[in-house]
């Protein structure tokens, strides 16, 4: 018997990573970053690579060094590495590294002579988003260094790269002067020598929507677990996570009967009320108190007062539910529940966020689909 539990769907994993496959020329490198959106890092990359993915993406170190101790031999990227790491153990694992300055080019060379074998490197250039990436001002320098140092034997450029600010509204114009900013860097790449194979810039909404940055490589992400970038649009993709508890206590309680801290929900009349036992420690974003939509006795109702820790309660009128009963935060949609979308529209956030911060160590992951 379970309590609570985060259910994945490796199938639906697999067959999004198929339909982005089957709607692009490039390679897909499917994102498993910060855990794997949530949905547990290695089981969906292996989903994603069953679906016909040929990268994964990651942030860390560490997160790209776990693929490797899993046994997953696919080319990884990691692109989030303060100075300082021990990246020789990139180099000698080939893990691909990004760089996006000389400094940490220059730890990548250094990297690579420790390990005794070129490192893989993925140039970074900033094209708008003003996050990670060589601003233009430093980017010729950035590529000469490179070339410089491919043709020492240290390095081997594997990929130019940027990022999207806005590929999840289509038509904005940031799209544009990101994809001229990316070919301008990808000129002055050529110029100096360095003709990656993989030229990579697209998003989940990118490669839903824009075919024309596509490039070598799409780095689709949300859309891996199926979830559309673009709120209420229809992709044909399959959210693969379910969260549902059940029931710990189910009571009535009378008219005008405070709930929760603070008695930020009164009963209007006599009710029953259920106690499902998930919280904010699990995921449950207290922004959801009187906002998080629970499908509940045959109806989605409203979580009624604060979010707690570990549980949460919702007022079921007089439906007849008992200790026991399954309560279903989200999932796929196809019994009535609510989505990942519909959580982050009554939260005020994105369904990155809802996924990805759900579950923790007491509550188990449950995999299903993918031959597991
Ligand atoms: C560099 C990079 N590429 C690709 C992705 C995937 O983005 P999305 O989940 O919107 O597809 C991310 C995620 O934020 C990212 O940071």
């Amino acid at each position: 018997m379970w309590q609570a539990e985060v259910r994945i769907d490796l199938d639906a994993i697999r067959g999004n990573v198929a339909r982005l496959r089957a709607g692009t020329d490039a390679e897909v490198m499917a994102v498993v970053k910060g855990d794997g959106y949530g949905h547990g890092m290695v089981p969906a990359a292996r989903a994603a690579l069953a679906g016909g993915a040929s990268w994964l993406g990651v942030c860390t170190l560490d997160e790209a060094l776990q693929l490797r101790d899993a046994g997953l031999t696919a080319p990884v990227l990691a692109w989030l590495l303060v100075p300082g790491l021990p990246l020789y153990e990139a180099v000698a694992r080939d893990v691909d590294l990004s760089a996006a300055s000389l400094e940490l080019l220059a730890e990548i060379v250094e990297a690579a002579r420790i390990a005794g074998r070129a490192a893989r490197v993925h140039l970074k250039v900033d094209t708008g988003l003003s996050r990670g990436g060589a601003p233009p001002g430093e980017w010729a320098a950035l590529v000469e260094a490179a070339a410089k140092a491919q043709a020492g034997g240290d390095i081997e450029v594997v990929g130019v790269w940027s990022h999207f600010v806005y590929a999840d509204e289509p038509g904005h114009p940031t799209i544009g002067h990101q994809l001229d900013a990316f070919a301008k860097a990808l000129a002055v790449a050529d110029r100096a020598g360095v003709d990656p194979p993989y030229r990579h810039i697209a998003n989940s909404a990118a490669t839903l929507t824009l075919p024309e940055a596509h490039f070598d490589l799409v780095r689709p992400g949300i859309a891996v677990y199926g979830l559309s970038p673009i709120p209420d649009a229809d992709f044909g993709l399959r959210p693969a996570m379910a969260v549902r508890a059940r029931v710990m206590l189910a009571k009535r309680l009378p008219a005008g009967q405070g709930v929760s801290y603070g008695h930020t929900y009164t009963t209007e009349r006599e009710t029953t009320v259920a106690v499902v036992p998930l919280g904010y420690a699990d995921g449950v974003p207290r922004a959801a108190s009187n906002a998080g939509p629970v499908l509940l006795g045959d109806e989605v109702r409203t979580i009624s007062g604060r979010v707690c820790m570990d549980q949460i309660v919702v007022d079921v009128g007089d439906a007849p539910v008992a200790a026991g009963d399954v309560a279903t935060l989200f999932g796929a949609g196809d019994d009535g529940e609510p989505t990942a979308d519909d959580w982050a529209a009554a939260v005020g956030t994105i369904s990155y966020e809802i996924v990805t911060r759900m579950g923790s160590a007491r509550v188990p992951r449950v995999y299903t689909g993918g031959g597991q």
